[in-house]
């Protein structure tokens, strides 16, 4: 889809929220809760933003977009755009659907990663089924959307900042319903937190969703391995600060992908034989202590090479 820059606003000194609608004015197409666009973004490759619904329908695409200035440039191209500019982004796409039913639903963000968890609410509000939203920042000066947030989901929403009022996720996790859908978003480190938290309370492995709001980070000590493709015999290196994706890619192999995070699940491949590295979000621990399955967007290998059902 080619869209157009509608408007723009600066919700702090790192948020953007952008509007977009079709560049032939046509309707754009539905998405649910939870759903992203991907963006071809020039010189940096096609770069994922969660949809924003709010209670106030609207019939344009918003997102947000937080400027990393130590990252590749994705967020600062999308800060520099003007208004009337064209991108061409994916229809919508949804890794991280909202499960129907009517029992409770948490919903924890850390930083940017509150985006898609505004649409759940949204959809949560108009079905009148009961959630929390649990939104932290580390810095007040970090925290989009506090005002219109609690404009728009009142008492069902609580902030906090790391410094002042930090969540405490082991309290938070301790008081809910055992029967509760819990929804995840934000950085590694919170996320990993409040996992850890939910499962010591009780809650069901397959009752925790999980998005990523960071890129996986290289981890000190990567090292090269090598990845043989079960179907050729063909082997490839894995640089050390390469993914397995990018090294298949490299070799002229077709990879199906998405996020590039570890946490949509669709890169999953099996392991024949060799020792994975898993460093996702989306495997549950029984998949990881098996070694038969990996993300090969951000895992690596324990062993000199792996054999993958490719
Ligand atoms: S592309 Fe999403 S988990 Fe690998």
């Amino acid at each position: 889809m080619k869209l157009i820059l509608e408007q723009a606003e600066a919700v702090n000194d790192l948020i953007r929220v952008m509007t977009f609608r079709s560049a032939t004015d046509s309707a754009l197409p539905g998405y649910t809760a939870g759903a992203h666009l991907q963006f071809d973004i020039a010189s940096v490759g096609q770069r994922s933003y969660s949809l924003i619904d709010w209670p106030t329908a609207s019939d344009r695409y918003e997102i947000a977009v937080q400027k990393e200035v130590a990252g590749e440039g994705g967020s600062q191209t999308m800060h520099a755009l003007s208004v009337g500019d064209a991108i061409e982004a994916t229809e919508p796409q949804n890794n991280f659907p909202l499960i129907d039913g009517d029992g409770p639903v948490l919903l924890v963000a850390g930083g940017i990663g509150i985006t898609p968890l505004i649409s759940m609410a949204t959809h949560l509000q108009k079905q009148d089924r009961p959630f929390q939203l649990h939104y932290t920042a580390r810095e007040v000066s970090r925290m989009g959307f506090a005002e219109i947030l609690k404009q728009n989901f009142n008492d069902a929403v609580s902030l906090y900042v790391d410094d002042k009022n930090p969540l405490q996720l082991t309290r938070l996790m301790s008081s809910q319903a055992p029967d509760t859908l819990v929804y995840l978003c934000g950085p590694r480190g919170m996320i990993d937190a409040a996992r850890s938290a939910a499962l010591e309370a009780g809650i069901s492995e397959e009752a925790i969703h999980i998005e990523l709001f960071t890129k996986a980070q290289a981890h000190e000590g990567d090292t090269d391995f090598e990845v043989e493709i079960s179907s050729t015999g063909q082997v490839l290196n894995v640089a050390a600060d390469q993914s397995i994706i990018e090294a298949l890619e490299a070799a002229g192999l077709d990879v199906l992908y998405d996020c590039q995070r570890g946490d949509c699940g669709i890169c999953q491949c099996d392991v024949i034989t060799g020792i994975p590295d898993h460093r996702d979000v989306v495997l549950s621990e029984a998949e990881r202590a098996s070694g038969s399955v990996m993300q090969i967007c951000v895992s690596r290998a324990k062993s000199a090479r792996l054999v993958l059902d490719i």
